[in-house]
């Protein structure tokens, strides 16, 4: 008998769905299902409650079952989920509001996933330039295919080497993908170099969240906007974590530099499968849907009237900044907080993250590069997530895994999440 009804339901799927779940990182330990959330609290299968900072990866922003974009979306889907021709007026306020928004952007398309985002940015990025190959960045993650699946977390030995993270890839497709530091505009000029005229795109989170908490240097982004010109290829910035959760700008917006084209995902539709791309007017209309492009751009789904009237809600309800400056100001004090945590358990911590995003490495800073990630003590990170989410706060219980604040939580929140930290820590030190 299975010690949970999370357990229990857990091993039912896994008599129909491989694993028992639908995503391979949703393999947790403790096993762990909800089956409701409601702002910034999630209840399990048991009926217990925690205050949820996984946020779905970070997807919920503005808190789950937020009734604006619920009620948004329900009006929405009464009179049609999808068409699937033509446009809907809709899709076309979203698009208006993306541009208005998103300094780089003059026109973008709409997908319903970060993968199905950076695959078409980067099919792009090739189209345009005629060239095949990219750089990516050791620890950032990019999503699922075959272009991107490489180098994320690397084992030590595979640091900046040969890393596919899935049997199945296309060698020709991960050969064709170069992985530079992050933060070592040095590797990244001499990589061009060496790639001199075969380079379509550099592609790379601005904040390397998915190490997590790689923060850029001054100068990083800007020197990569240089050495993209000087070599003639595409700067892509993945904001499918940025975007719109620390800015309806992006990173960008914050950061004062434009790539050529953008990716957007996760926080822009609070949860549903919402994703886009965008640039400038000329890369963009080189889309097969004008009657010119001949850079394929397709997907049955693409512009779903439940995840653009999500979008259109969420744009809507961060427009006046206070959202923001509501998360901004959480995580300071949820960052500042755990390091005066780690400070008085008198062991070595670092508190990564940007934001509204946070996570409390165990280990000396700095925090730089892929590299300073593997310093953390992996054990007692588990061991600290696992006390925690039995103290009902759930921060997933994963290696590096980042976590979230969003529009839902309090003050009080961050009190009590710090006060469980602290206890949780305790008992994960022994
Ligand atoms: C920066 C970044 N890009 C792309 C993706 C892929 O997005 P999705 O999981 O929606 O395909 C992710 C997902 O975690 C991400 O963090």
């Amino acid at each position: 008998m299975a010690a949970t009804m999370s357990a229990a339901l857990l091993d039912r799927a896994a008599a129909s769905i491989p694993g028992g779940v639908n995503t391979c990182r949703r393999r947790s330990e403790p096993a762990v299902c909800f089956r409701r959330g409601s702002g910034a609290r999630l209840e399990d299968l048991e009926g217990r409650t925690y205050i949820d900072y996984h946020a779905a990866y970070g997807a919920v922003f503005l808190g789950h079952a937020h009734p604006v974009v619920s009620q948004r979306v329900v009006a929405a889907i009464v009179d049609g989920a999808l068409f699937g021709v033509g446009v809907t007026q809709a899709e076309v306020e979203l698009a208006e509001k993306i541009v208005e928004h998103v300094p780089s952007i003059e026109q973008v398309v709409v997908c319903n996933s970060g993968s199905e985002a950076t695959y078409h940015a980067i099919r792009l990025a090739r189209g345009v330039t005629g060239r095949e190959r990219i750089v990516k960045f050791q620890g950032c993650y990019n999503g699922f295919h075959d272009y991107v699946l490489r180098n994320v977390l690397s084992p030590p030995e595979l640091v900046g080497r040969r890393d596919p993270q899935s049997a199945g890839m296309l060698a020709a497709a991960v050969d064709a993908t170069l992985v530079c530091r992050f933060n070592d505009l040095e590797d990244v000029r001499s990589t061009l170099e060496r790639n001199a005229g075969d380079v379509a795109a550099v592609i790379l989170e601005p904040i390397g969240h998915n190490s997590p908490g790689l923060l850029p240097d001054p100068g990083f982004l800007a020197g990569l906007r240089r050495a993209c010109d000087e070599h003639g290829c595409l700067l892509i910035f993945d904001e499918v974590i940025t975007g719109f959760r620390h800015g309806l700008g992006g990173y960008q917006a914050l950061a004062g530099v434009l790539p050529d084209l953008t990716t957007l995902g996760k926080a822009i539709a609070n949860g549903f499968p919402l994703a886009a791309v965008g640039g400038p007017r000329e890369l963009m209309e080189r889309y097969t849907t004008t009657a010119t492009g001949d850079v394929h751009y397709g997907g049955t789904y693409n512009g779903g009237a439940a995840a653009v009237a999500a979008g259109l809600a969420t744009i809507g309800l961060l427009e006046d900044g206070s959202v923001h400056r509501h998360v901004f100001d959480l995580g300071e004090r949820m960052r500042r907080g755990l390091e005066e945590i780690g400070r008085r358990a008198g062991i070595s911590v670092t508190v990564g993250g940007f934001g509204s995003l946070f996570v409390l490495c165990f280990m000396d800073g700095p925090l730089e590069t892929y590299e300073d990630v593997l310093r953390n003590d992996t054990e007692l990170f588990m061991r600290y997530r696992r006390e925690l989410v039995a103290r009902g706060v759930f921060e997933m219980p994963e290696s590096l895994g980042r976590s979230h604040i969003g529009a839902a939580h309090t003050d009080p929140d961050v009190d009590r999440s710090l006060e469980a930290a602290e206890n949780a820590l305790r008992a994960a030190l022994g």
